[in-house]
């Protein structure tokens, strides 16, 4: 092989990334490499679009098959987003026998079973490092480095651009749709923010750790998802008053013989390291049962975080060509270690219904009664009777309470941190509460993660 030339599906902002990663260290690839690595078609959705890229005349082309029809293209990279047409051109590039790189976490989340299959049908390579976390190598980790243990749990800030979001929120008192826009200024949220703001975003990314974590197929509709779009300033600042950071927070836990998969805004202690991750930034945090708890941290968006994951992926199935290369009698090496973990993780799992899990929650009950203030002090004090026996009568124990001014003149919220309990108790209560005649709006909790080694237990499959 005189060249690795790879085809690119997409030159969004993640393709611009690949392709002045690829300028900048070209150096260095061909010297990992042996050989320089060619860009050889560009698919892009219009040639009229001013582009400032670094390539040849002639590489761009907006039709699929030239990419599919060139025998010199060995690697296609699928930098396009989204699922449909992403799919079709990606089985399509495995059934022409090219090997794939994608940075694609809702084809993996939704497709992987049917892709890998192909692949492997196929003797293809795929590598999809970046479609987690961007420049962190999670998943390597995750089905290599860390094979030998059972994982207990896996809980993970893994969106970058509603991280930034909840940032500005909680230390510039942004309100949401002011931090969103500064989140859209700064190129992180997807073109459509949606995905990033409702959860989903998280949730195809957690789908893939959680398969690569525990061995297992998940099915992408039992994740219990919810984004950040109701959280308001004042529960950011209710639950710094208790000692709790509020982060977007996906998670997957192994306990009693149940998976729980969940994306949610949740309370982590502003002590626990997940509590500073600030801004674009991911961290995944994993205990296993024998490498105890690890934490990776890295910056998780951004063309040039996620280019470098897409790029390694590129130089590891280059490298292992050039030892096909060297020994054509050897058909086909296998596929990589994530891959072939992905493949495998095809075992029936069961995943705890919405609103089985147990835990401490923080309650937040908005109130037009000012607490405790000169003639309002019997008003307050009833109010905090009723809440207390609705809480009762739903099972629910709060200890700690305490009254938190609202950013709104004249507006408080009665905060109450619970005992340990099902979650679809917490449910039930709060729409009981909303019979309380002086609750100003919908009570809202937050459930409350300690990340401390001793919440996982039972035995992981
Ligand atoms: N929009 C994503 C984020 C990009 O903000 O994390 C990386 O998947």
């Amino acid at each position: 092989m005189d060249a690795l030339h790879i085809g690119l599906l997409g030159c969004g902002v993640v393709g611009g990334g690949l392709l002045s990663l690829l300028q900048e260290n070209g150096e260095v690839l061909t010297r990992r490499l042996g050989q320089p690595l060619q860009v050889r078609r560009v698919l892009v959705r219009n040639l009229r679009r001013q582009r400032n890229l670094p390539l040849p005349p002639g590489v761009l082309t907006t039709d699929f098959e030239e990419v599919l029809a060139d025998p010199r293209i060995s690697i296609v990279v699928e930098l396009m987003g989204g699922t449909e047409v992403a799919r079709k051109y990606a089985l399509r590039a495995l059934r022409a026998g090219k090997h794939l790189v994608t940075a694609n976490k809702a084809l993996l989340a939704l497709h992987a079973t049917e892709l890998l299959a192909e692949a492997e049908a196929r003797h293809c390579m795929v590598g999809f490092e970046a479609s987690v976390g961007g420049g962190i190598p999670i998943l390597e980790a995750l089905a290599t480095l860390l094979a030998a243990n059972r994982i207990e749990s896996l809980h993970g800030i893994i969106n970058g651009t509603t991280n930034y979001i909840l940032g500005r929120m909680a230390h510039d008192h942004l309100p949401y749709a002011a931090a969103l826009a500064a989140a859209q200024g700064l190129g992180y949220a997807e073109p459509d923010p949606t995905l990033d703001v409702d959860g989903t975003d998280s949730a195809h990314k957690i789908a893939i750790l959680a398969r690569l974590a525990f061995g297992v197929d998940i099915d992408f509709k039992e994740i219990s998802v919810q984004g950040i779009t109701e959280v308001g300033p004042d529960d950011l600042r209710v639950a710094a008053r208790f000692g709790y950071a509020l982060k977007l927070l996906a998670s997957a836990t192994y306990a009693e013989e149940q998976l729980h998969l969940s994306v949610r805004p949740a309370l982590v202690p502003q002590t626990a390291a997940l509590a500073r991750i600030e801004g674009p930034y991911n961290a995944v945090q994993i205990i296993g049962n024998f490498c105890g708890p690890q934490l990776f941290v890295g910056q998780g968006a951004g063309p040039r975080a996620t280019a470098s994951a897409v790029a390694c992926d590129i130089l590891a199935i280059g490298a292992r060509l050039m030892e096909l290369a060297e020994y054509p009698s050897r058909r086909w090496l296998g596929a990589g270690a994530v891959q072939q973990t992905l493949a495998r993780a095809q075992a029936k799992v069961s995943v705890a219904p919405r609103g089985a899990q147990r835990g401490r929650y923080l309650l937040l009950v908005p109130s037009g009664d000012p607490p405790g203030s000169a003639g309002t002090a019997a008003a307050g004090r009833r109010f905090e009777a009723g809440v207390a026996e609705i809480l009762s009568r739903h099972g629910i124990a709060a200890p700690h309470t305490e009254w938190v001014a609202a950013a709104a003149a004249g507006e408080w919220c009665y905060a109450l941190e619970t005992e340990p309990v099902v979650e679809r108790q917490v449910w039930a209560g709060l729409d009981a509460l909303a019979t309380l005649e002086s609750v100003k709006a919908a009570a809202k909790a937050y459930r409350i993660e300690p990340l401390a080694v001793s919440q996982t237990k039972g035995s992981p499959p």
